[in-house]
């Protein structure tokens, strides 16, 4: 009985003592400053957007300008609203590649420096914000024919075709995008069309005044996405020795999403995109899609579930290497998550986005990628809430219709 009493002291001391160890913020001791705590988690995750003429309505440059937003930065952070890319990636689903995701110690830095009076701290070398990569491929650049200025407000979402103007067969290995004025620019999605779709989306175009056509959901045209791009998300790389088959002559579709919440301004945005001319393996950027959504009216918390076989996505091969995700909603998704489900029925989460925002979303690359068996079923759960629409909502491409969908991109194993 002493023995076994005594080893349950031992074990609640250890447990003490490693809930301090795990999360330092937490002991009382080390005062939260500025220069020795904030400054480096701002530039780690926050500068990026949060600088002049970045995408970001204030700057996170300095202490004063920390100061300043300091309750609105322990709110956001704490409501895991900022960063705004909101994929979960603390390890309980799965870990991804430049996330934004915050630890809960980090969180806790934000509220205990505001509850500290917000202390500078001693003066040291600023940590330097995380640099981009950019790509400096001038051969491979398109630009916008000529400017847009955006006029439906505050969101503008614009369809722009291109020619890629390949006059032999390539595959794109990374690309990103230099937005015009990046005040503006929200977020982008590239597509790869057929000749006949792309001729479709000129008559589109030429229909309207301005550059390009009004699109919301997609293109309005067939197509197939290639990527996706958005502030602080630099140069996407397609994992190493992989890309997307380009034909000759291949045609494209830029959609833009414009807010002009604080002002419209002229953009003609370039695409830069990297190619090989071979690649050890084809990747493909795969759709699930379920087309059969139907949202109640006025309902807080309403999901919509559907299972997709991947037996009828992998053909003939067994098994593929999955490397990005990217789960797309409309305006009234509120969490979506991914799980795979192997041939025993035992379920492995594969995605998680706690808070769906419509506004950031984007392909988020694994740590490793996860090998998917035909056998295997995905399992898309999207949950919406309704409260104030007050007619039911289905699947469609509209602004005021869902979507429950979700982009992979994988390389097939032989
Ligand atoms: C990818 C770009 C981006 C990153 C990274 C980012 N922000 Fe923001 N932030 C924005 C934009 C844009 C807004 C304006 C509101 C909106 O569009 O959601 C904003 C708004 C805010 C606001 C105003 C309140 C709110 O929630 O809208 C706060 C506070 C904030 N950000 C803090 C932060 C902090 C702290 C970080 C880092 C831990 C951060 N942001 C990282 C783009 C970003």
């Amino acid at each position: 009985m002493k023995i076994v009493f005594f080893k349950f002291i031992c074990a609640c001391m250890m447990f003490l003592l490693c809930g301090c160890q795990a999360d330092d913020s937490a002991a009382p001791t080390t005062p939260t400053t500025y220069s020795e705590h904030i400054q480096p988690l701002l530039a780690k995750y926050c500068v990026a957007c949060h600088s002049n003429g970045e995408i970001a309505p204030f700057p996170l440059e300095d202490y004063q300008q920390a100061k300043m937003m300091a309750t609105d930065m322990k709110i956001a952070t704490a409501n895991r609203t900022m960063p705004p890319y909101s994929m979960d990636a603390s390890g309980s689903c799965q870990t991804f590649k430049n996330h934004g995701w915050l630890t809960d110690a980090e969180i806790n830095r934000f509220s205990r420096w505001l509850a500290e009076g917000m202390p500078e701290g001693p003066v040291k070398p600023a940590t330097p914000p995380q640099l981009l990569e950019h790509l400096n491929i001038d051969a491979y650049s398109l630009t916008m024919a000529n400017f847009y200025v955006p006029s439906s407000g505050p969101d503008d979402y614009r369809c722009f075709p291109m020619d890629s103007g390949l006059t032999q067969q390539k595959f794109l290995t990374a690309y990103e995008l230099e937005p015009g004025d990046k005040r503006i620019v929200h977020h982008v999605l590239l597509f790869k069309t057929s000749d006949v779709a792309y001729q479709q989306a000129l008559i589109k175009a030429s229909k309207e005044v301005g550059l390009g056509y009004s699109c919301f959901g997609g293109t309005g045209v067939a197509d197939s996405l290639v990527g996706a791009w958005g502030p602080g998300s630099g140069v996407t790389r397609f994992p190493v020795d992989t890309g997307i088959r380009f034909t000759a002559g291949q045609k494209l579709i830029m959609q833009v999403h414009y807010n002009i919440a604080s002002g419209s301004f002229p953009d003609q945005s370039t695409l830069k995109l990297e190619y090989k001319n071979k690649v050890a393996k084809e990747g493909y950027v795969q759709e699930f899609n379920d087309a059969s959504i139907y949202i109640p009216p006025n309902q807080s918390n309403v999901l919509n579930s559907k299972i997709f076989n991947l037996s009828s996505y992998l053909g003939a091969t067994q098994s593929s290497n999955l490397w990005k995700i990217m789960p797309h909603a409309h305006q009234l998704g509120r969490q979506m998550r991914v799980t795979r489900i192997n041939s025993a029925g035992q379920e492995q989460c594969l995605g998680d986005i706690p808070h769906w925002r419509r506004n950031w979303q984007r392909f988020f690359d694994y740590q490793t990628p996860v090998l998917l068996k035909s056998s295997d079923k995905i399992r898309l759960d999207c949950y919406y809430d309704s409260t104030g629409v007050n007619q039911a909502t289905y699947f469609g491409l509209g602004s005021l219709d869902e979507m429950c969908m979700l982009f992979t991109y994988s390389t097939l194993n032989p």
